[in-house]
């Protein structure tokens, strides 16, 4: 039967986003002779009539290498609690019943929502009011349970591990300690593998709280074996045992999620103190998010863009899909944001770590 879907993307952009756009649109008009709206911006696109538009194969054409989202997406709020302006004061607002009502005027069927925990869980809300919904794991943190892996992580991990090497260079040549901030707001998958992968001598993560004395023993230590230099990558959410995060900026209404940052400043500066060596801190930062996707990347958001059309095809409202070993599979999108994936501080990944010298904070 014949049908016409929405697609949009929500949170963070990530690298692979237009593949699974591309892959739905392609899908969809080639194999199905299913009509495909676009929704910019997220869910505000369903709160404006004009950032709804069809979407054909000449806007998908070319898109597969390009970082970002040609849909466009925010990170700031769902409309279930809406920031809004009246007589001059800030009012929050439940406007969940015009979303509903632009999904029926426009005639969409289900929409496929490509997003991380916050937009998936929106998504649900959502159901639960009447529109059918399908889910596309994507994350650069990797965070999310019941996928083994998300999209964008891959192409985040190889601008990591990129970064390290190009550190090595300055730490070697000038006997330093250099400090890479990564991102990962609730979990240090980045800062974890591109660590391991670039040859870091010390990983903080913010599920193994760290001791700053134990972080210099372990560098002095280096200096001692004649190595004169050390690479350290923090996880952003990373903090000292008995501490806190490095808050930049709080969650707000409009913010809902406080903002991180700072920790590779905390970090470098104690080591200063404590163990006499120039230090340097460089911030990753959005460059994690940006850049053409890998290869790894562009094939996983092609194929979750496929299940995706599936899942609607067997009216499997509800469910996400995601990758388990080398098959697509699909699970129920509560069940996957029921809680984080965070790094298991006594597994595998993080024992090979310490069996290969890196300090990991504790
Ligand atoms: O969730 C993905 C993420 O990249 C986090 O790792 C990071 O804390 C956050 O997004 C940054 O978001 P923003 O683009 O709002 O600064």
């Amino acid at each position: 039967m014949a049908k016409t879907i929405g697609i949009l993307t929500g949170g963070g952009d990530c690298p692979g986003l237009n593949a699974v756009i591309r892959g739905v649109v392609k899908g969809a008009l080639l194999h199905r002779n299913w009509q495909v709206i676009g929704i910019e911006d997220g869910f505000d696109g369903l709160l404006d009539e004009t950032k709804i538009r069809p979407l054909g194969l000449d806007d998908v054409r070319g898109i597969l290498p390009r970082g970002g989202t040609i849909l466009g997406t925010t990170n700031k709020g769902t409309p279930f609690s809406r920031v809004i302006e009246k007589d001059g004061k800030k009012e929050i607002v439940d406007v969940s019943d015009e979303v509903v009502r632009t999904v029926r005027k426009k005639g969409i069927d289900a929409i496929v929502v490509v997003g991380g925990e916050g937009s998936l869980a929106i998504a649900l809300q959502l159901m639960q009011k009447g529109i059918p919904v399908v889910g596309v794991p994507k994350t650069i943190d990797n965070d999310l349970m019941e996928t083994d892996v998300t999209f964008g992580y891959n192409t985040a991990l190889e601008t990591a591990t990129d970064a390290l090497d190009k550190l090595h260079s300055t730490a070697e040549s000038h006997h330093r300690v250099m400090v890479m901030e990564v991102m990962g707001r609730y979990a240090g998958w980045i800062a974890l593998e591109s660590g391991i992968s670039g040859g870091a001598d010390v990983i903080l993560i913010l599920e193994i709280p760290f001791t700053i004395v134990k972080i210099c023993q372990a560098i002095d230590q280096r200096r001692r074996r004649g190595s004169r230099f050390s690479i350290l990558v923090a996880a952003e959410g990373a903090f000292p045992s008995g501490g806190d995060r490095v808050v930049k900026s709080g969650a707000s209404a409009g913010q809902p999620v406080e903002r991180l940052g700072g920790i590779g400043d905390y970090v470098a500066a104690r080591i200063a103190t404590c163990l006499d060596m120039d230090t340097r801190v460089t911030v990753l930062g959005h460059l994690q998010r940006g850049g053409s996707p890998s290869t790894f990347d562009r094939c996983l958001g092609s194929r979750f863009g496929i299940k995706a059309l599936e899942l609607i095809e067997a009216e499997a409202y509800g469910q996400m899909a995601c990758l388990r070993g080398t098959k697509i599979r699909s699970v129920p999108i509560e069940q996957a944001i029921r809680e984080l994936k965070l790094v298991n501080p006594h597994g595998e990944m993080v024992r090979a770590a310490e069996e290969l010298g890196i300090m990991v904070g504790r």
